[in-house]
């Protein structure tokens, strides 16, 4: 039974208004999406007209001026004439390939939807809101149950989709997206974060074109390569002016996103789980949930874009006891060590890291199995007692008697081939039987859609927290699915594999954090390879890149600070020159880079002198001191890190105005070089603002408005970090 024809579903939010209409035929029309309008219903801005090669449904009759190719919609079906990407394939019990979206029911609920087994945006306020709308396809009955929340502070609708199978004969899910954006005017750039091990998140920016981009990754993991984010912007945005969009995936698994401008000039953006490897049975009566998409829409530009996911993903993705406690400053051996290393080693670390103010000792691979380098030991989650005699409670007791608290590095999803956990389950990893896998630094990923891998790592693992005093665990994966078969499914059921992976690692990860909930778990793939919205409900942290050279991170953080957090990105004072670039630079310049971030150490603090250890002292402590405002305050990007041939720029203030801290580094050394003049941003521009350490006050007008003139210094890549508080 269809109902509601012409009926208007019209939210209007603090600064946003999204609108759809059902039309004569029951199809859902997507109005607008944007600034806020009140009171006034936009289908008047749609004018159907028949254009040649675009089809009429058959309820159109002789109007042959509508047409699904043309006109925008919510959530476009497949193969009933509508041309352009769309979010669903199928193949329906008597092989054809079709399903036509119809409205059927729209509900209002009172509270934030959550997803069962996937990581989603949380409301703890009860403000938000669930907007669900039910359409079906009138002959197989397949429904797609709509889901919006809306969290109205942040200017956030978070979107999914339930796809139902309502009728009584099988339906394989061939693509099942998340979200469909219908922009019906306008031209967009789209800004998205590309990269590379070791160079994650570049930002790009590219006009619009006549045809289809796409975003996507196949790794099994969101990727360093793509990240699931993207934004669209008018062709003048920029960080303050300027309409744009950002959809967000919160997932870590396969993913694509397609932008399409057609024949009508509008712009259509899907995204949802890649649809290559994947399919999904649907018998009677059974559910397949999508993972949630996270949109945002602001009108000041790039600025508000990224205030409004920092805001979220502190408040409505992280959780757990660190979402909110201060994160202990770390010293890892991983950059001092490598593998290379024995229990009086990684103490005489701790011992020295302890006496300079930090607060935790991460002890990096190759503590477990016979781990002595990158060919064996991952799955034997037992303590190497060559390297570590008496064990783990021994060590941890000795680095927690320093006052510090002990962590560890583990790769649950990998196992190596020389480990007994293979010689005794080869039939837990990822692998078809009549071929040889693709190795990736020598290992096998483990079939984490099997529920006996995922109790094996639970109690592995369990083992291990609950003989000693384990605060902080490092989350690694190291390599890129590829062989995606498992043994524990049928043929027919060979494309749910690559997402019963990621639920298989949501899984395993909430089983942890339920039973340890002190614990602050940090995600990384080889760093920055599954940094995403999904690993961020469960590891509120994430290691940035392994990219730790301070000049390389500008770029990188600069990258993930659109979408992310500064509270989420790992950062580490490594050692000089780089070890993954050969570059010099100050303490001071790799110090106030990891500031923006979690911050952390990994190098050998044994062999620096007695100065550089003073200065590590003075960095924690300044650390500590504008812990604050650096974690909660909102981030002002005040330059293009891509584009930055003389310095870069970035400034923190805190959310009362009261104080800001602004940190530029000077790229390149200039003979007679021009003076560097900044304008600052967020401040109260009546307000008094003293240099720290000087006698100088400014208003803020003149700060944001006039700006502040910095002398150039000598030398490779200097630094300023300003401090101003608010003296009246
Ligand atoms: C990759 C990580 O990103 C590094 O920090 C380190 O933990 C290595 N793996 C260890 O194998």
């Amino acid at each position: 039974m269809l109902s509601g024809r012409n009926e208007v579903i019209y939210s209007s939010y603090k600064n946003t208004t999204y609108q759809m209409k059902v039309n004569e035929y029951g199809v859902l029309l997507h109005l607008y999406y944007g600034r806020k309008i009140s009171d006034v219903v936009m289908d008047y801005t749609l004018k159907n007209y028949d254009r040649g090669f675009s089809g009429n449904p058959y309820e159109a009759d002789k109007d042959r001026t509508f047409s699904l190719d043309t006109v925008p919609q919510e959530f476009p079906g497949t193969g009933v004439g509508d041309y352009r990407i769309n979010c669903v394939n199928v193949e329906n019990a008597d092989g054809s390939g079709l399903a036509d979206f119809r409205y059927v029911s729209h509900k209002i609920r009172d509270s934030k939807y959550f997803i069962p087994g996937l990581p989603a945006v949380y409301d703890e306020t009860d403000e938000a809101k669930t907007l669900i709308i039910l359409l079906e396809d009138p002959v197989t009955h397949l429904q797609a149950k709509l889901f919006y929340g809306v969290l109205e502070d942040n200017d956030i609708i978070t979107r999914t989709v339930v796809y139902i199978n309502n009728g009584k004969e099988d339906i394989k899910l061939t693509k099942a997206y998340s979200a469909c954006l219908d922009l019906p005017f306008g031209e967009w750039d789209l800004v998205h974060f590309h990269g590379r091990h070791c160079m994650e998140r570049q930002m790009e920016r590219v006009s619009s074109m006549n045809g289809i981009k796409s975003i996507e990754s196949k790794r099994g993991a969101s990727s360093h390569h793509h990240n699931p984010f993207v934004i669209l912007c008018e062709p003048n945005t920029n960080e303050e002016y300027g309409d744009c969009y950002g959809m967000m995936f919160v997932y870590s698994g396969n993913h694509k996103t397609q932008i399409e401008t057609d024949q009508t000039g509008a712009t259509r953006v899907v995204m949802g789980i890649h649809e290559e490897h994947f399919g999904w049975n649907l018998s009677a009566g059974e559910s397949f949930y999508a993972p949630e998409v996270i949109l945002t829409y602001s009108a000041h530009g790039f600025e508000k874009l990224s205030q409004n996911y920092h805001e979220t993903i502190r408040t409505n993705i992280c959780r757990g006891k660190y979402k909110v406690a201060r994160r202990p400053i770390l010293i890892n051996n991983w950059e001092a060590t490598y593998f290379d290393f024995d229990e009086e080693k990684i103490y005489t670390i701790a011992k020295s890291a302890s006496e300079l103010g930090i607060e935790m000792l991460v002890l990096d691979d190759g503590w477990f199995g016979v781990r002595n380098n990158d060919f064996a030991g991952l799955g034997d989650w037992f303590v190497n007692e060559e390297k570590l005699k008496g064990g783990l409670p021994k060590l941890v007791k000795r680095v927690n008697d320093l006052g510090m608290k002990f962590g560890i590095w583990v790769e649950p999803e990998m196992v190596n081939e020389d480990t007994n956990l293979y010689r005794e389950h080869p039939e837990w990893v990822l692998k078809v039987p009549s071929r040889n896998p693709n190795r990736s630094r020598y290992q096998l990923v483990l079939d984490m859609s099997r529920p006996e891998v995922i109790d094996y790592l639970f109690d592995c693992y369990t083992k291990i927290f609950d003989s000693t005093n384990i605060e902080y665990v490092k989350w690694d994966m190291n390599r890129s699915i590829a062989d995606v078969f498992s043994t524990n499914l049928p043929a027919n059921r060979q494309g749910e594999v690559y997402h019963r992976y990621v639920l298989g690692v949501y899984e395993l990860l909430d089983r942890l954090e339920k039973r340890y909930p002190n614990l602050l778990i940090e995600g990384c793939a080889g760093g920055g390879g599954r940094f995403d919205a999904g690993m961020l409900y469960y590891t509120p942290q994430i290691w940035c890149s392994d990219d730790t050279d301070a000049i390389e991170r500008l770029q990188i953080q600069y990258g993930t600070s659109f979408g992310y957090p500064v509270s989420t990105m790992g950062a580490h004072v490594s050692a000089s020159p780089n070890h993954q670039t050969g570059r010099n630079t100050s303490l001071e310049t790799r110090g106030v880079v990891a500031m923006s971030g979690t911050f952390g150490y990994e190098l050998d603090l044994g062999l620096l002198g007695e100065e550089e250890k003073n200065e590590v002292k003075a960095q924690v402590e300044t650390f500590k001191r504008y812990y604050d405002l650096i974690q909660d305050g909102k981030y002002y990007r005040l330059s293009n890190a891509m584009d930055a041939i003389d310095y870069c720029a970035w400034q923190f203030v805190a959310k009362d105005q009261g104080e800001t801290l602004v940190n530029m580094v000077q790229i390149r050394p200039r003979a007679n070089g021009r003076l560097i003049h900044l304008k600052f941003k967020g401040l109260n521009p009546e307000a008094l603002y003293q240099l720290d350490g000087s006698e100088e006050v400014f208003n803020g007008a003149a700060l944001m408005y006039g700006g502040y003139t910095f002398e150039r210094k000598a030398g490779d890549f200097p630094t300023y970090q300003l401090h101003f508080i608010r003296v009246k």
